[in-house]
C-alpha cells in the first residue's frame, strides 16, 4: 500500500498483545494497541496522528450525540501463510462512506485519506491478525460531528477515527429468522442506503423483541406494504431460487455491501443467473414449499456469508436444507476464503 499521507505516529508503551487470548476474539471488544485520528476544520481534514487506543476528550453538546451525524464503515483485513496482510476492497467502502457523508451533510474524505490511513494502522497492527480459519481484523472507520452546538443544522467540525478488532466468525450457527412485518429499518426517500449510525440504534428494539420470540435475525420487509424482503439484520440478503439468484436491487432503503458486490461477481463469473430486483416474501414462501429455493443468506463484512437455517412468516416455520450441503453458498466462502488469505489468484484485484 501507498502510505502517501503524513501521519504523526505514537506508539504505546504497553501493549497488551501478549494478554490477548486468540482463541476467544468476541466481536467488537477486543481493539488493538492503536487507532488512527484526523479531525475536519476549517474546510479540510488535518492533524493525521495515529495513537495509542483510548479514550477521547469531547464536549457531551456535540451534535453527533444528539442528532446523530455520524456514519461508519466495515472492512478486514486478512492474513496470508506467507505474512503477507491485505485489505479487502477498500476502495468500495471509502466510495461508500462518501455517499453517507452527503446525504448526512458531512465532509467527505479523499480516497487517499481513508485508504492510506487505513492501511497505516493495519501495518503497525499487523501482529495483533488473527491466522486461524475464518479470523481477520475487522476495521472499524467512523466519522462522527463535534461542534458543541445544539442547533439542528451541520456541524463544521468532525472527528474520523479507525479502530482496529481482531474477530473470529460473527455467528457460529444457522440463523432462525423472520419476517419483520410491523417494524422498519428504511423508507424510500430515508437514509438506508447509507451507514448511518441511526440506522442501526433504531433496529435494537425490533432485534430484541425478535430474540425475545427465538429469533437469531430479523428479515427486514418494505416499509409500504412489508411484502418484500429488504436486508437481513445488518447484511444484506440474497436467495437462490430455481437456479438463480436473487437479492433486492440497491435503492435508497438497501446499503450497497461490499460483500453483496462481491458475492454477484462471482455469481456471474460462474455463470450463474443473477437478478437485482424486488423480491417478494410470497415467492420466497412458495419457494420453500417446492424445494425451489435451495439457498438463502446474509451477506455482510461483519457476517460474511450467514446462512438462514429456517425462517418464519405469518405463523408457518419454514425449514431449509442443511446449509454445508448448499452448493452455490459453499462454492462462495471457499472461493472467498482462498483469495482473501491468498491462497488462490486474485483475479479480482480485490486485495489491497
Ligand atoms: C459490517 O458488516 O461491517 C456491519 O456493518 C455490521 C455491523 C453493524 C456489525
Amino acid at each position: 500500500m501507498t502510505e502517501t499521507l503524513d501521519i504523526k505516529i505514537t506508539k504505546t508503551q504497553n501493549s497488551r498483545l501478549s494478554q490477548t487470548d486468540f482463541s476467544n476474539l468476541p466481536f467488537g471488544r477486543i481493539f488493538t494497541d492503536h487507532m488512527f485520528v484526523a479531525d475536519y476544520a476549517d474546510g479540510e481534514w488535518k492533524n493525521f496522528e495515529i495513537v495509542p487506543y483510548g479514550e477521547i476528550g469531547l464536549s457531551p453538546a456535540i451534535s453527533s450525540i444528539h442528532y446523530g451525524q455520524a456514519f461508519f464503515e466495515g472492512l478486514k483485513a486478512y492474513k496470508h501463510a506467507d505474512g503477507t496482510v491485505t485489505v479487502f476492497r477498500p476502495e468500495k467502502n471509502a466510495a461508500r462512506a462518501n455517499k453517507s457523508a452527503e446525504r448526512l451533510c458531512m465532509p467527505t474524505l479523499p480516497e487517499d485519506i481513508f485508504v492510506s490511513s487505513i492501511a497505516a494502522l493495519v501495518d503497525l497492527e499487523r501482529d495483533w491478525i488473527p491466522t486461524a480459519p475464518m479470523h481477520s481484523l475487522y476495521i472499524r472507520p467512523v466519522m462522527f460531528a463535534t461542534d458543541p452546538y445544539l442547533g439542528v443544522t451541520p456541524s463544521k467540525t468532525y472527528k474520523f477515527v479507525v479502530l482496529t478488532c481482531p474477530v473470529g466468525p460473527y455467528f457460529s450457527k444457522p440463523l432462525r429468522v423472520k419476517f419483520e412485518t410491523h417494524y422498519t429499518r428504511a423508507a424510500e426517500g430515508g437514509f438506508g442506503y447509507a451507514k448511518a449510525a441511526g440506522n442501526y440504534g433504531g433496529s435494537m428494539l425490533p432485534f430484541k423483541k425478535a430474540a425475545e420470540e427465538g429469533f437469531d435475525q430479523i428479515i427486514w420487509t418494505d416499509a409500504k406494504e412489508h411484502l418484500y424482503a429488504e436486508e437481513m439484520g445488518a447484511a444484506n440478503v440474497m436467495f437462490m431460487l430455481d437456479g438463480t439468484l436473487v437479492t433486492p436491487s440497491t435503492r435508497d432503503t438497501i446499503l450497497d455491501g461490499v460483500t453483496r458486490d462481491t458475492v454477484l461477481a462471482l455469481a456471474r463469473s460462474w455463470g450463474v443467473p443473477v437478478e437485482e430486483r424486488r423480491v417478494s416474501i410470497a415467492e420466497i414462501v412458495e419457494g420453500a414449499k417446492t424445494g425451489k429455493l435451495t439457498d438463502a443468506f446474509g451477506a455482510g463484512t461483519a457476517a460474511t456469508i450467514a446462512p438462514v437455517g429456517e425462517f418464519h412468516y405469518d405463523g408457518v416455520d419454514y425449514k431449509l436444507s442443511d446449509p454445508t450441503t448448499r452448493e452455490f453458498s459453499q462454492k462462495v466462502l471457499k472461493t472467498l476464503d482462498a483469495i482473501r488469505y491468498g491462497n488462490a489468484p486474485d483475479e479480482f484485484g480485490w486485495n489491497h
